[in-house]
């Protein structure tokens, strides 16, 4: 073993004595993890577009954006998107998390102060620390806070805020509008992560909460992604024609990269084609709902959250891969989320419903979590 291995082995054995070891480990059961809400990935209609839309002449596109990667599929679809976000333009990345370095590293410096909500993803929190802007963490949905620190002054840099949408831990929503407000009062920049409402929310195109609240023309960039409900992969970056070619100029992320090939764009077109549906959507609220008024009938609450994201915070690392063991064991695919990605001591089962989940299922499923939360509290 090199010292290396040695160091790496010490390091590994510590991780795995406080429950914070991860492994590997493909799916089995019903799947209530996935961030699949509208079950697309895995639907007969899902598959047949995404095979129809493959242009079998181009596939990829080896070569950076800049230069050759450019297809015209990219162009048509960011059109389309711009369209469903209902802003003048849209930049697709290779992912959510290069979408939000691409974006917060190009548009902040270290002269500009950024308010961002404590529990925002980590994608954003590593732009954040690479773009050198001065930060103020505000605590998780606190507009009087927000608003104490947008008034103290800020002479020689711009000022913006940040924060997702639709939590994707807590399934929490943030006041967009007061936020919109706020930044008006104060000549900020209001930055919006809407990748886990993005297929979910929004009463007439469902592309998110952005529209859902009817703020995207009062957003600077609203970033999504195609990895959540719309069922397959890669993101893309919404907002004015003027960040749309500061982006191409100077983001990083977007440059320096190869372009997504044709073979993912045929697949993000099929999720943008099949979200128009609305009944997929209403039937995920409906469900989670279900699975909310069950889990209250047992004592447990979890009436903060809304959509298909149910979060049961259970304290501890061990106590929340137990629970979700146990789940497992049943047939129920629950994985339990731990720091880093949540607060130490807020270890939880992480629950996503899926439009294509039955009735019975979601009872199974609340049944099963009252027994063995119940469990762990009596033991
Ligand atoms: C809020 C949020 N933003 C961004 C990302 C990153 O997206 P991607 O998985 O496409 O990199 C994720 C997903 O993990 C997320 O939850």
């Amino acid at each position: 073993m090199s010292d290396l291995e040695r160091t790496l082995e010490k390091a590994l054995e510590m991780i795995e004595r406080e429950g914070l070891a991860r492994a590997l480990e493909p799916g089995g059961g019903i799947d209530f993890t996935s961030n699949d809400y509208l079950g697309l990935s895995t639907s007969p209609g899902f598959r047949e577009k995404v095979r129809c839309n493959i242009d079998r002449e181009v596939l990829s596109a080896p070569a950076s954006r800049l230069l050759r990667g450019t297809h015209p599929r990219h162009l048509e679809l960011e059109e389309k998107l711009a369209e469903f976000k209902g802003t003048e333009a849209a930049l697709i990345f290779p992912t959510g998390y290069q979408a939000n370095l691409g974006l917060l590293t190009s548009i902040l410096g270290p002269e500009d102060r950024v308010l961002s909500d404590e529990l925002n993803h980590a994608s954003i929190i590593d732009g954040l620390r690479l773009s050198g802007a001065q930060k103020h963490i505000y605590r998780h949905i606190d507009p009087g806070e927000l608003e104490k620190e947008l008034a103290r002054p800020h002479p020689g840099g711009k000022t913006f805020i940040v924060t997702e949408s639709y939590f994707s831990m807590d399934g929490d929503i943030a006041p967009l509008e007061r936020y919109t407000a706020l930044a008006a009062k104060y000549s900020a920049s209001l930055l919006v992560d809407d990748a886990h409402a993005t297929g979910i929310f929004g009463p007439h195109r469902g592309s998110g909460l952005a529209e859902e609240l009817g703020i995207e023309r009062d957003c600077a960039a609203i970033v999504s992604t195609f990895g959540k409900a719309l069922g397959g992969f890669g993101a893309f970056v919404a907002g004015s024609r003027m960040l749309v070619d500061w982006l191409i100029n100077r983001s990083r992320p977007f440059i320096i990269t190869t372009a997504t090939p044709p073979l993912l764009l045929a697949m993000m077109e099929a999720g943008l084609e099949l979200c128009a549906e609305a009944a997929p959507r209403t039937r995920v609220h409906s469900l989670a709902g279900r699975l909310r008024n069950s889990l209250a009938d047992g004592g447990i609450d979890c009436s903060s959250s809304s959509g298909p994201i149910v979060p049961i915070v259970v304290g501890g690392n061990e106590a929340a891969l137990e629970a979700a063991r146990a789940l497992q064991e049943r047939g129920l695919d629950v994985r339990a989320v731990r720091p880093p990605t949540v607060a130490p001591g807020s270890s939880r089962l992480r629950i996503a419903v899926h439009a294509d989940h039955a009735e019975a299922d979601i009872d199974r499923l609340a049944a099963a979590l009252l027994e063995i939360l119940e469990r762990e509290t009596a033991g």
